[in-house]
């Protein structure tokens, strides 16, 4: 768990990331425990076993010799299978994520609406019994393999021990040894027998779980290596931000093939309110993205303060940082967490918490007087109480106001308000944007006439920036956008 959340956004952007997590998470509780106990079970074997060995070695060399390659064998054929095994488990975690998600799909209320209405469970259910097919489909095949192996090994074991036993009746026989004897060989063969078991089980176990425990190591140094680099590197700290500068930024993500963002040039200071607009793709969350601290830039520059993001703690910037994303969280938590878990470490008291929800106009969570702060939100739990869309996006909006910062970011904060909370939420920002950076990404071109400038993005460019007016007269592409907005009222 704590390795993960040291992980950055680019590796929860990638689909790899989750099935190594998956896998990692699924078995770590046990497998340790249960190498450990594996190695001890083995040397008490191996101890045993030589013993017995060593006893039938006294007797007769080449037949304890003999003895032994039926056990190698075994350990060699096992070995090989439990590689194949474990490669099948492993690249079956992307597939057993997909059954996992159409689980997750079937049981909870976010989708059952739509899967419901939509008539749609019978087709899910059908990709979820393909992929389980396919893995039964496999494990019988890997369970075959190993019975097949078993029954030639076991008929080959057989044959070895009947010889030998032959051998000792007629060691007996010639005088060679005493009836006594006789006896205490027959015990230790079949002692080797049982603890060669063991001992290529226990071989079996340690191998499947130390390729699993490399696995596991890889990730943990994924930490390690986060830490390291924070170590040796000096990095600046922030205080407060009061000014950020992008130049020719450039960005793209980790596993696509163009630029997200292209030559990015802006500055945006304390004590002004700035609105990034644009369609669908243009780049506005990804531009937040770097603009909170989530990601670098893949070139170009980006100041905070003067202070290029190459050389500065990111940690300490991000503390100054407070964003309402695009896909906010609904925490099935109480209303207090669902306010407070922007800024857990601050000693704000209740009070505060309600003063931010006064702010907003929460009257929807206070029937009677007052808030009731441990009411459960949602309806995952017990006495859940499940809000609306805009409810829940203004409970995230509190969230995001709640933490003290320098700079505010929302991105598309109106988008599931009415045009009451809308005209609030804009109030309160504006005066926010006296005193801090406050930024908000919009499709409304009507909420961004009120930003001290605009940042008009048009497929992962800035085209231009200024005022509502200026950019009415310069920029067609913003014109359009407006006027685009003036046909949606007459439809
Ligand atoms: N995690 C990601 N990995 C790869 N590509 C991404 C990722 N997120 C976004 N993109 C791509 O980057 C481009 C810009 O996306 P972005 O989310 O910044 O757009 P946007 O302007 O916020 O759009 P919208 O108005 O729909 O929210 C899109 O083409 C999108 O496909
Ligand atoms: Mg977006």
């Amino acid at each position: 768990m704590q390795v993960t959340s040291s992980l950055e956004l680019s590796d929860y952007e990638q689909s790899d990331m989750y099935n190594l997590i998956e896998k990692v998470t699924q078995d770590s509780n046990y497998k340790p425990f249960q190498l450990f106990n594996a190695i001890i079970s083995t040397m008490s074997a191996l101890i045993s076993l030589s013993t017995s060995l060593f006893f039938i070695g006294t007797w007769n060399m080449y037949v304890a010799l003999i003895l032994l390659v039926i056990p190698l064998l075994s350990l060699t054929i096992f070995l090989r299978v439990g590689q194949i095994e474990f490669l099948i488990q492993w690249q079956r975690s992307g597939t057993e994520r997909t059954a996992w998600y159409l689980i997750y799909l079937l049981t909870h209320d976010f989708s059952f609406k739509e899967i419901k209405l939509n008539n749609s469970s019978s087709y899910l259910i059908h990709m979820f019994s393909k992929i389980k097919k396919k893995f039964i489909y496999q494990d019988i095949n890997i369970a075959k393999k190993k019975a097949w192996f078993n029954t030639l090994l076991g008929v080959m074991l057989n044959v070895i021990n009947s010889i030998t036993i032959v051998l000792i009746i007629l060691s007996v026989k010639v005088g060679e040894i005493m009836f006594g004897n006789l006896v205490s060989l027959i015990q230790a063969l079949s002692k080797l027998n049982d603890y060669s078991q063991t001992v290529i089980q226990n071989i079996y176990v340690i191998y499947n779980t130390s390729l699993f425990m490399t696995q596991l190591f890889n990730f943990l140094n994924k930490k390690d290596i986060a830490n390291k680099s924070n170590e040796t590197e000096k990095f600046s700290s922030i205080e407060n931000v009061n000014k950020i500068v992008l130049k020719n930024v450039m960005f793209n993500y980790p596993n696509s093939e163009f630029n997200a963002l292209n030559d990015i040039n802006i500055t945006i200071e304390r004590g002004s309110l700035t609105a990034i607009v644009g369609k669908n793709g243009s780049g506005k969350t990804t531009l937040l993205k770097l603009l909170s601290g989530l990601y670098k830039p893949s070139s170009g520059e980006m100041y905070f303060n003067n202070v290029s993001t190459s050389n500065l703690n990111m940690k300490d910037y991000q503390n100054r940082v407070s964003v309402l994303f695009q896909d906010f969280v609904k925490y099935e938590l109480t209303l207090k967490d669902n306010v407070r878990l922007s800024s857990v470490h601050s000693n704000n008291t209740d009070q505060q918490i309600k003063m931010i929800l006064d702010s907003l106009n929460m009257s929807f969570l206070k029937p009677k007087d007052d808030y009731d702060l441990d009411l459960q939100l949602g309806n995952w739990f017990n006495d859940g109480q499940q809000l609306s869309g805009g409810q829940w996006q203004k409970i995230a909006l509190s969230r995001t106001f709640y933490k003290n910062a320098d700079v505010y970011i929302l991105d598309e904060p109106n988008s599931a308000l009415d045009p009451t909370a809308e005209k609030e939420l804009f109030k309160y920002f504006v005066k926010l944007s006296k005193s801090k950076i406050t930024m908000f990404i919009s499709h409304n071109i009507k909420a961004a006439q009120r930003a001290d400038q605009i940042i008009v993005m048009k497929e992962g460019q800035v085209i231009d920036v200024g005022k509502h007016t200026e950019l009415l007269q310069r920029c067609p592409y913003y014109k359009e956008l407006f006027e685009s907005e003036k046909y949606q009222d007459v439809v």
